[in-house]
């Protein structure tokens, strides 16, 4: 079984030696993540997720999406957070940046700002459709940005359809609690549940990620698979072997022993972009608490080699890079021969735009780690659903690790409440 790799032989700084003195540690923490006894332990449901997924709730998810594949030309997914972009990013890697703008339906996504000019556009583009299903997703059901941006749409919804609205509303969220479950439940929207026991970033693999993914035509039961593989690697594979202890260690050791306070995500595929996205989420919600923790920030090669590359060559030697490698791309052509070569590319031509992207990418790593800045790398053989599943779930597990290691709780955000509070009183909220 083929699975993503992870490498640190360029990270210029870290000795085997300094890992292998880690791993007791790494042991020891991974346990309270695998026996659910550390810090944030009630939001640890994520851990066994791919396994203890239902096939009866697989289902249900695949006939929902099926229906609003086959009835509707436009699919707004309402959410912010963790309740959308582990959907945006992985339709946004299987489908590919320019076959979303014909895919059918249109997948929009909302509730992700506060902007009245992208609601207005929205709703302009909306009111054009035949029809429309919105899937509205949040797990505590009162937060304010999705809120305004599905009472907007649900306004359209009812006005559309009159007494057949409620047959596309899906509520995504809390059993139980929250006003969205009241709504919901008041309205007799179909709704599907999001575990209490798994924390918003953490909630891809549930039907958050799984129903907007399932409506864009991917697979959902080979993300599962690749996630659950996954899960089973990383559950018996010891320290040296195991991808999601030695990154996490490599991340904390540059942090805490070589200084590098800022981690850069790049990509040599635009279709990663949202990968990225999710995971300074996951990171950077997880770990920045109580003065500590490194600044996920993420970059798109090779088009930010022409505005961040100088800063990264050259700038405040703090930052280390990790690159997300494609081994296999699965769509390519290649650069045509011209006669005059006016441009003067002849001396590639007939060679695979993929094989130019990956010197490029060779290129960078020498430069960028001559110009001292320390590279992890992690490898995806294909870009698929299997190994995007594994992927997901190897940068949570490695994620609740590296939270452990800087001492922190890794599953909670108190840090989000004060823009709310300050907002809310500005706007008058009792
Ligand atoms: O990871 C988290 O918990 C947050 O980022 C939430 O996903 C985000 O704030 C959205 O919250 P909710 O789903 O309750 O609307």
């Amino acid at each position: 079984m083929k699975s993503i790799k992870f490498d640190y032989s360029n990270s210029l700084l870290i000795k085997e030696s300094e890992l292998k003195k880690l791993s007791k540690q790494l042991v020891k923490l991974d346990n309270l993540v695998k026996t659910k006894r550390g810090a944030g332990a009630e939001f640890l449901g994520w851990y066994d997720l791919p396994i203890n997924i239902s096939s009866k709730e697989i289902n249900q998810i695949c006939a929902v999406a099926e229906e609003i594949r086959k009835n509707s030309d436009a699919f707004v997914c309402i959410g912010i957070g963790g309740s959308y972009l582990g959907a945006k990013a992985v339709i946004e890697a299987m489908c590919g940046v320019f076959n979303l703008l014909t895919h059918k339906p249109q997948i929009f996504f909302a509730g992700n700002n506060i902007s009245g000019r992208y609601l207005s556009e929205l709703l302009n583009i909306l009111q054009s459709k035949k029809n429309i299903y919105v899937n509205v997703i949040s797990k505590s059901g009162t937060t304010t940005e999705p809120a305004i941006a599905f009472r907007i749409v649900q306004n359209l919804i009812e006005k559309k359809y009159k007494k057949n609205s409620q047959k596309y509303i899906i509520a995504t969220t809390d059993e139980k609690k929250g006003a969205l479950r009241k709504m919901a439940d008041t309205a007799g929207w179909r709704s599907f549940i999001i575990p209490e026991d798994v924390g918003g970033r953490f909630s891809v693999l549930t039907a958050v990620g799984l129903l907007p993914i399932a409506v864009a035509g991917i697979d959902i039961k080979k993300i599962l698979k690749g996630a659950s593989d996954m899960k089973k690697i990383l559950d018996t594979a010891a320290p040296e072997k195991n991808i999601a202890m030695q990154y996490a260690a490599a991340r904390y050791l540059l942090y805490s022993k070589y200084n590098k306070a800022i981690e850069i995500l790049v990509n040599y595929n635009p279709e990663l972009h949202y990968i990225a996205e999710w995971w300074k989420q996951l990171y950077g919600e997880s770990e920045g608490k109580q003065g500590k923790a490194l600044y996920p920030a993420s970059c798109d090669f090779t088009t930010d080699l022409h505005s961040m590359g100088q800063w990264i060559q050259d700038g405040v030697r703090n930052i280390f890079e990790t690159v997300l490698e494609i081994e296999k791309t699965n769509l390519d052509l290649k650069i045509p021969f011209a006669e005059n070569d006016l441009d003067e590319l002849n001396y590639i031509a007939g060679k695979q735009v993929d094989y130019v992207n990956s010197k490029a990418m060779q290129g960078t790593i020498e430069a960028h780690t001559d110009g001292n800045v320390p590279n992890l790398k992690i490898s995806l053989p294909e870009l698929n659903e299997y190994y995007l599943g594994q992927l997901l779930y190897f940068f949570e597990r490695a994620c609740a690790i590296s939270g452990y290691l800087l001492e922190v709780n890794p599953f909670d955000q108190p840090g989000v409440e004060a823009y709310k509070k300050n907002m809310f009183r500005l706007l008058g909220k009792k």
